[in-house]
């Protein structure tokens, strides 16, 4: 469906073209004066310029042809020249009509599909998710199931760090734990056992501990540079140690992503570009691209244009060692065989932004990306801490991101229980109330981050993101909560919903008009939300929207209205209203309770 600034922005032009003014004056935008009118066009403003006389000359042509047009329900010329609209009733009510039949609330899906890659998530193997990884997680997704939403074909990939340094860390200290397993006798040749021989938790001590050691340890870090030499050029032994570790540390990683609904298609890693690392290199230099610089091998990425410093992409270092770069550009070979995509996008920390500019203009520079494949980096910002540091654990450590979500579900869980105290027809038992608070805890915790915008720093306040009031989560899914009951006792009064096709009346408040005005804007605002892959627009929109929903529950008689059409009318409204707030929220990640 045509969007409906579209629809009244068709109808404006026209009346500036019938009065012989160009098309562009008749830009409508919404309306910075509520009070005044619901839409807005200043065209009669700019137009007055070209055409040289005073703008609300024009603007009163404008009004006068717009007159008897049978979208608006006024339309006004004001002086020095604004053009104030107002929608019609029946017009909004035959739209909102159409959108409640539409498959996807009037959302038209791309007429040409894209292939889109989603890489994020970015998980280190073997070690635990921390605070650090959520943001590339949830928005992610929320980008993801837009593009989706959208009907493009997207592919999400988790793409593990599952290559480099850590691995040989952690044979070298599993070896020094456990000297007598079967994989470090290199004169073994039989089959190795199928059982990992550490869990999770050993796992995720090994590491630390490692990594610690190597800072301090000169021959542990060699014994450990060694190890990873020896796995990457193919030692048995190491090899079955790897897959060990990336079984157990995937099954930890998808266990933890299910918990933060977050899903994805592809489980790749860096190891898988590698088979692709030496081609690509051959590639590079017999092209001439590639050329040698301090030892190491690299491709110049400047260009004329710059305004700062564009070091050039290293390839190779000089012990022929590859590196982050050189991972990110056999992944794209990879995934341009494998998928072809037409877009591919990173969420990663905007700190990393220099590597994505390098790792960008090398594959466009060197032919492994096509023109018509876009690259972008959604690069967003830091995860703060009320001091506006770093969120840190209370005692200044890297939180784990189980933990953190625990404690948001623990908080949620002593909310709802007082809740149900004050209501006490809500009959909640343990397990229900339990599943309310993670239902609850994540969108808490998910809108809190996806309603900034993803490039700015934020602050991560429990306190502020667990309210049940302003604009957090829980309190959109408390308006679809209160949707849902209104729904369930007009069905249990005998009230059909299926039965209200066509029931949308024009509206009889303010308080209601404003309502359908806002959920007219559905289309327009996931659009955009897909154009600019900013998921903190869904939020926007429906905070407006829960808040003009609750404004017209405030001032209706809605189960109690008389009039048997107009209470049909409103429950209709209902029922869009919900369906709409449930595919936002799906979009962004997470789903309403029935009750809470
Ligand atoms: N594993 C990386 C990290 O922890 C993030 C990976 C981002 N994606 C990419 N293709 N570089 O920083």
């Amino acid at each position: 469906m045509k969007t409906l600034i579209d629809l009244i922005t068709e109808q404006v032009t026209n009346a500036f073209t019938g009065q012989g003014y160009d098309a562009k004056y008749g830009k409508v935008t919404l309306s910075n004066r509520p009070d005044l009118c619901e839409y807005q066009c200043n065209g009669a403003m700019a137009a007055a310029k070209e055409y040289k006389c005073a703008p609300f000359m024009i603007s009163d042509k404008i009004a006068q042809a717009l007159a008897e047009n049978e979208l608006f329900e006024s339309v006004e010329s004001v002086k020095p020249g604004f053009i104030n609209l107002k929608v019609k009733g029946e017009f909004l009510a035959d739209y909102l009509k159409e959108m409640a039949a539409d498959e996807k609330l009037s959302v038209s899906a791309a007429k040409e599909p894209k292939t889109i890659i989603i890489d994020y998530g970015g998980p280190n193997v073997a070690k635990p998710l921390h605070v650090g990884h959520l943001r590339s997680a949830v928005i992610g997704e929320s980008v993801k199931r837009i593009a989706k939403f959208m009907g493009h074909n997207v592919i999400g990939d988790v793409h593990l760090g599952d290559w480099g340094l850590q691995m040989g860390l952690i044979i070298t200290e599993l070896r020094e734990r456990k000297p007598d397993l079967v994989y470090f006798d290199e004169s073994y040749t039989g089959e190795y056992p199928k059982e990992a021989p550490f869990t999770i938790s050993e796992l995720e001590d090994i590491y630390p501990t490692a990594s610690g050691k190597s800072k301090s340890d000169e021959s542990f870090k060699e014994a450990a540079l060694l190890a990873t030499k020896e796995l990457q050029g193919g030692r048995r032994g190491y090899q079955a140690l790897l897959s060990h570790i990336m079984n157990v540390s995937v099954t930890d990683l998808k266990r933890n992503y299910e918990n933060l609904n977050v899903h994805f298609e592809l489980w790749k890693g860096e190891s898988d570009a590698q088979p692709y690392v030496p081609g690509m290199v051959e590639m590079m230099k017999e092209k001439g691209f590639a050329h040698m610089s301090e030892g190491a091998l690299v491709v110049d990425v400047k260009e004329d244009t710059d305004t700062k410093e564009i070091p050039p992409c290293i390839i190779l270092k000089s012990d022929g060692a590859s590196l982050y770069s050189t991972t990110d550009l056999a992944t794209l070979v990879m995934r341009m065989k494998e998928n072809n995509p037409d877009r591919v996008i990173y969420l990663a920390d905007a700190r990393q932004s220099m590597h994505f500019i390098q790792v960008f203009r090398c594959a466009r520079k060197t032919g492994i990306v096509p023109d018509t494949t876009e690259l972008v980096h959604i690069g967003f910002g830091t995860m703060n801490g009320k001091d506006g540091k770093p969120f840190k654990t209370r005692d200044g450590g890297v939180m784990r991101l189980e933990y953190l979500l625990k404690e948001i579900d623990d908080e949620m869980l002593n909310k709802i229980k007082e809740n149900q105290k004050e209501k006490e027809n809500l009959n909640i038992d343990e397990a229900e109330a339990e599943q309310t608070a993670k239902t609850v805890a994540l969108a808490a915790v998910k809108y809190g981050d996806l309603s900034n915008q993803a490039s700015k720093d934020y602050i991560f306040d429990i306190d502020r993101f667990t309210s049940f009031e302003g604009n957090t989560g829980p309190y959109i899914l408390y308006t679809i909560v209160r949707i849902k009951s209104i729904l369930s006792k007009y069905e249990a009064k005998g009230g059909d919903i299926s039965a209200l096709k066509d029931a949308i009346m024009p509206a009889v408040n303010a308080g209601q008009k404003n309502l359908m005005l806002s959920l007219a804007k559905f289309n327009a605002t996931i659009e955009s939300a897909y154009e600019e892959s900013a998921p903190h627009k869904i939020c926007a929109y429906i905070y407006e929207l829960a808040n003009a929903f609750n404004g017209f529950y405030h001032d209706t008689k809605i189960l109690s209205e008389e009039n048997e059409e107009l209470k049909k009318s409103y429950i209709s409204l209902l029922v869009l209203t919900k369906e709409i707030l449930e595919a936002c929220i799906d979009m962004l990640g997470f789903s309403a309770p029935d009750r809470m």
